[in-house]
């Protein structure tokens, strides 16, 4: 078996044995396992892979009610029943499995068969395993979903960085330049090393999504700095769970992130100490005709670090938290300039009933704004991204 093999088999076991107990802080092990193994490949590709980890992963995470009893035949004796799901005049499905059970063993070879400039909706059915490859969804496939099967068991993952693919705009393990894109129970991953202080060329993209009408559905986005380059167009991220350092949610989209979990893997910070080690948001504006921001409702925010809410990359970056939980990682000064105090009159940084120990707006710079309710009103739901004109509902 090659080295990612094995490497793939040890992921799956590492989640079969998470999730059958209690880790609550599974996704970010993850990442620094993936990360791990990575390093270990290449210094050892002889490692023995426990059989029942093996087995844990053909019989985990399927609802088949004889689970226990079923008896494994073969490795791809593990699809839904009815699957595929027969073609409509509005959808059809292709089906991706790293085994070979079924039409394709990547992800792209998927969306390279898909029909361009295609109106009816194409559901890439994303089987359980890491997919190892950088994944491009050239603009010319507009519709299409990646459905995977839960995002601790589905992901897609790559390593590439600013240095290794001519800049961080070009580092995503996957980028979607495509309109009315979905994602649903998957992840995407970027597992290259993580900087350390002041590293240069490190930035390092799990998902660049620049395609307008785009929703994210229980997904995970896995890196450290600029882990989720938001970059342009209207976007919808429900129950998702984002890992990152510094900006890791970074570009100049428009975007509603209901419920997710936003979680800092930055340096942490000695008790005493003035450093900052990170910041949530980095977003983009360039000037006042744009009409992009991001806006956070009931989503929740811990991890390490000390980091800002958001820094203003360009200077008018707007970004709203609302009912938001802020664990003490949040630095009580909130949000950054960028050293360009010129920026301080033209952001739009506000809070909005936001709750914990990181939520303190007394020491906030001035520029921050504890929005009242008229202010708050256009954040708050998914008419921010005219969602009632384009968003599907979930299934
Ligand atoms: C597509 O299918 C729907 C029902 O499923 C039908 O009403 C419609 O006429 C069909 N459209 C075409 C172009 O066949
Ligand atoms: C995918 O596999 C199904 C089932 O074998 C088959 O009917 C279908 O034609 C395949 N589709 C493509 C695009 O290869
Ligand atoms: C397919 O994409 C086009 C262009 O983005 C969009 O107008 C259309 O509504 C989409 N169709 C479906 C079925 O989502
Ligand atoms: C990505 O991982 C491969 C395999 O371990 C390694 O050869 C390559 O150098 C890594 N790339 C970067 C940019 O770290
Ligand atoms: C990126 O490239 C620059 C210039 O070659 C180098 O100084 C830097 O260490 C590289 N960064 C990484 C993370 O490899
Ligand atoms: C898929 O995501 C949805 C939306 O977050 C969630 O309700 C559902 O439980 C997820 N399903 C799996 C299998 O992870
Ligand atoms: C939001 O917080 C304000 C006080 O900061 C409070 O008056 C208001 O009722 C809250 N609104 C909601 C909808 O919880
Ligand atoms: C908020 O922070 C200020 C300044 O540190 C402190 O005096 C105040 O007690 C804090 N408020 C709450 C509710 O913790
Ligand atoms: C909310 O704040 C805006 C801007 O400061 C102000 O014009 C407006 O009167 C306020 N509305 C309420 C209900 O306080
Ligand atoms: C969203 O809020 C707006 C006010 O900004 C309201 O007019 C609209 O009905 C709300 N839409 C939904 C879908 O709740
Ligand atoms: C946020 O949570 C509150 C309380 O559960 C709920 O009333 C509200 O609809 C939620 N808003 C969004 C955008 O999910």
């Amino acid at each position: 078996m090659n080295p990612k093999g094995i490497s793939l088999i040890l992921f799956i076991g590492l989640i079969a044995i998470l999730s059958s107990n209690q880790f609550r802080n599974a996704p970010l092990l993850i990442l620094e396992y993936v990360n791990d193994l990575i390093t270990l490949e290449t210094l050892s590709s002889s490692t023995v892979i426990p059989i029942d980890l093996m087995l844990g992963y053909n019989r985990g995470h399927h609802h088949h009610h004889d689970d226990k009893k079923r008896k494994i035949v073969s490795i791809c004796d593990d699809f839904p029943p009815d699957f595929p799901p027969p073609a409509t005049n509005a959808t059809s499905t292709i089906c991706v499995d790293h085994n070979g059970c079924c039409n394709f063993t990547t992800v792209q070879a998927a969306v390279d068969a898909v029909e361009v400039l295609s109106s009816k909706r194409t559901i890439i059915w994303i089987n359980n395993g890491i997919y190892f490859e950088k994944v491009i969804i050239p603009k010319t496939k507009p519709n299409i979903t990646f459905q995977g099967q839960g995002f601790t068991s589905t992901a897609i993952v790559w390593n590439d960085t600013a240095n290794s693919s001519h800049g961080t705009f070009y580092s995503g393990s996957v980028q979607v330049f495509a309109a009315n894109f979905i994602a649903k129970n998957i992840s995407f991953m970027n597992v290259a090393p993580i900087p350390g202080p002041g590293a240069m060329g490190a930035q390092a993209v799990a998902m660049r999504i620049a395609g307008d009408q785009a929703a994210f559905w229980g997904c995970g986005f896995f890196g450290a700095q600029d882990t989720l380059h938001d970059d342009r167009g209207r976007h919808y991220f429900k129950e998702c769970y984002i890992q990152g350092s510094i900006d890791f949610v970074f570009g100049n989209g428009k975007s509603f992130y209901e419920n997710c979990q936003l979680t800092s893997i930055a340096n942490p910070v000695a008790v005493g100490a003035r450093a900052i080690t990170g910041a949530v948001t980095a977003h983009g504006r360039a000037s006042k005709d744009e009409n992009s921001g991001y806006a956070f409702v009931n989503c929740s925010i811990g991890g390490t670090g000390r980091i800002w809410l958001g820094r203003a990359w360009r200077p008018f970056s707007t970004v709203v938290f609302a009912y938001t939980s802020m664990s003490d990682i949040i630095a009580s000064e909130g949000w950054n300039d960028f050293n360009d105090p010129s920026r301080d009159q033209t952001v739009f940084y506000g809070e909005y009933n936001c709750s914990g120990n990181g939520a303190n707006t007394t020491l906030r710079v001035p520029y921050a704004q504890k929005l009242n309710d008229t202010q708050a009103t256009p954040f708050l739901n998914i008419s921010f991204i005219d969602g009632d004109q384009w968003l599907q509902p979930y299934s």
